[in-house]
Formats: structure tokens, sequence, C-alpha cells
């Protein structure tokens, strides 16, 4: 049990790693979820929920839903039941409820709360904390959104238990990618132990939001140090939307784009092959991906630049620097790049 600060003075907030307890609005509410943990987990979360209004909204699961359409369905829900500026969302699933609630949230009447109770260890460990929120579209993944800090996150690691193993992997990956970028102790710490212990993984959840919440309260905006939690999502985001955010989850693309960025690094020099070969080991201890055929080098090179921390048509990667360290690097050739493309094909 622990209460993690998030001070963006004067804005401030509470991320709380316990069993959720009872809480109480004297407002309407909204609880956006989609039907699979609706199924699972809406009793557990209505028992400990009282308000003047409770809603359900309930938007359809996966990263290809995650789109103007779905706020438009929200949006007219939430005028349908009138909801004021006072009323408040909920955002309960994974990343991609969460990104969408605070999305629609930050659009409603020009802003509503909202609050976030993380259902999936990615969301748990990531997306959940730091108030970036967002959705899809033809030209790639979280093109679209804003900034906008829920009121509260509320992690209640009892949802894990009906997690599918390829979701809890997913949220690995976003751990590992956390510990490489940040603390070389941490990383050590999930080398040495099994995170399918629950106990092992908790002591991560707690680590990982820890870093999470540092970075964020140093770096909101991501002007700088945020950028560096993209370390694998540059090439991973290419990959989500080459595959039509249906091959991969997120988690599962970063782990290939953690290995796309290792091969970068360790051709500049700023990682060793050792120290590539055993990330590239831990990945694949938990069984996530780290291959992907690159079908056309020009097309995926393209794609970069439709990356948000692309500048003046200027390309930035965020590799690491051994491990526990990482850096945001610009000015690499393109020849160099899609060297790098070409051989991770064979
Ligand atoms: N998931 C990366 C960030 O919140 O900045």
């Amino acid at each position: 049990m622990s209460i993690i600060n998030i001070d963006l003075s004067p804005m401030a907030y509470k991320i709380h790693i316990k069993p959720l307890s009872p809480m109480s609005f004297n407002t309407k509410i909204a609880i956006i979820t989609n039907p699979k943990i609706s199924g699972l987990h809406i009793s557990y979360l209505l028992k400990n929920i009282t308000a003047k209004e409770i809603h359900i909204i309930t938007i359809n699961d996966g990263e290809k839903y995650k789109n103007m359409q779905t706020v438009d369905f929200i949006l007219e829900q939430l005028f349908n039941y009138k909801f004021d500026r006072d009323s408040t969302l909920i955002a309960f699933g994974g990343g991609i409820v969460g990104d969408i609630t605070g999305f629609t949230a930050s659009i409603y009447q020009r802003g509503i709360d909202y609050i976030q109770i993380p259902t999936t260890l990615l969301s748990q460990v990531d997306s959940s904390v730091g108030g970036k929120t967002g959705i899809n579209n033809t030209f790639g993944k979280n093109l679209i959104g804003t900034f906008n800090q829920p009121n509260c996150v509320y992690i209640d690691t009892h949802f894990l238990s009906t997690l599918d193993i390829r979701e809890t992997r997913a949220g690995i990956a976003e751990i590992i990618k956390m510990a490489i970028c940040f603390d070389h102790n941490f990383f050590e710490f999930i080398k040495n132990n099994n995170l399918n212990d629950i106990s092992i993984l908790q002591k991560t959840i707690q680590k990982s939001v820890e870093i999470k919440a540092r970075v964020v309260t140093e770096d909101e905006k991501e002007k700088g140090q945020r950028a560096k939690l993209n370390y694998g999502h540059t090439f991973g985001h290419i990959i989500e939307n080459q595959t039509n955010y249906t091959k991969y989850l997120h988690g599962e693309a970063v782990s290939i784009g953690i290995i796309m960025a290792n091969k970068l690094a360790l051709s500049l020099g700023l990682i060793s092959k050792q120290e590539d070969a055993i990330i590239t080991k831990i990945l694949q201890k938990y069984e996530l991906p780290t291959y992907y055929k690159i079908d056309n080098i020009d097309e995926f090179y393209k794609q970069f630049f439709l990356d948000k921390k692309t500048k003046n048509q200027k390309l930035k990667f965020i590799l690491p620097l051994g491990i526990g360290n990482s850096a945001i690097k610009e000015d690499i050739d393109e020849k160099i790049i899609k060297n790098i493309l070409r051989n991770f094909n064979e």
C-alpha cells in the first residue's frame, strides 16, 4: 500500500497503490469501460462507489476503436445524460480506455474531471500516470490528443488476476523499458527475479510508478526528459500502424521497438553487444516478440517523420546509454538508420 504524489503546481494529484476503497461523489459520474472489464469487474467497482448518478458507457475494445468515432459516441451519451462541468468520468480499463476517457474529459464542455482506475499491467505502470491522452488516426498512433492530468489514479493489483498472459507480458515490456532508461539497479532486480510471481510484480509496479511520477513531475509536457519514456515507441508505433493495430499489443510492439533502438544504439557505440544481448534475453524470457519483418525500408523510414518528437523534419531517437541511462539523439545519418532497418530483416 502506498501513495505516490505528482506535483505539477498549482495542480497536484495522488496515485494510490492499494485495494480500492469506498469513494463518494456528489456529482454525476460516468464509468467508461469495455465489455470484458465490465463483465469481470464492474460489480467490484460499483461496490466502492456512490454518486448522484452513475452511468456506465461501454466502448469497443481494441486499438482500432481508439478513434474519433468512439469519442463522439461517448460525448453523445454525456450530452444525453446532461453532464455538466462538475460531472466526472472514470476510466475503468486498460490504456485504450484511459487514453480515450482522458481525451474526452479534456474536450467535453472545455474540460471536466476524470479519474484513472487502470486494470491492465501496462496501464498501471505507465499510461494511467502522467496525463497523456489521445486517439489514433490513419496517419498514426496517438497523433491527436492532449495533456490532461487525472484527478487521481487508483492502482489495484486485484484486477491483474484476470489478465490474459499476453497482456501481462505487454505490461512487463514497459516495466523493462523503464528500468533500461532510468535505473540500473531496477534492471538488475528484474533480471534476478521472476515477474510472474505476484509479490515481485507488485514491487516492480511500485518502482515503475515512482520512476514515471518523477519523470512527469520534472517534465509534464515532454520538453526533454519525458521523451525518454518513448524508448522503443518510435519504432513500435510504426509497427502497430503497419499491422493495423491488430497483430501486436502495444507492449509487444514496444518490445520489438526496444530491440530496433538497441541495434541503432549499438551501431553508434552507445551500448555494448553484451548489454544488447542481456536486454534481448529478458524480453524473450517473458516471450515478448523481438523480430519484425520490414517489407519496405523506405516506407518504414518515411513513417518516422510522423513521430511527435520530429521537429523541422529532424528525427529524434531515444537510445539507451548502457543499461539504466538513456539519451535523446538527433542528426543520425539516414544511411545508418536505413542500414539498421535492413540488417534487422536478416
Ligand atoms: N507513455 C509515455 C509517457 O507517458 O510519456
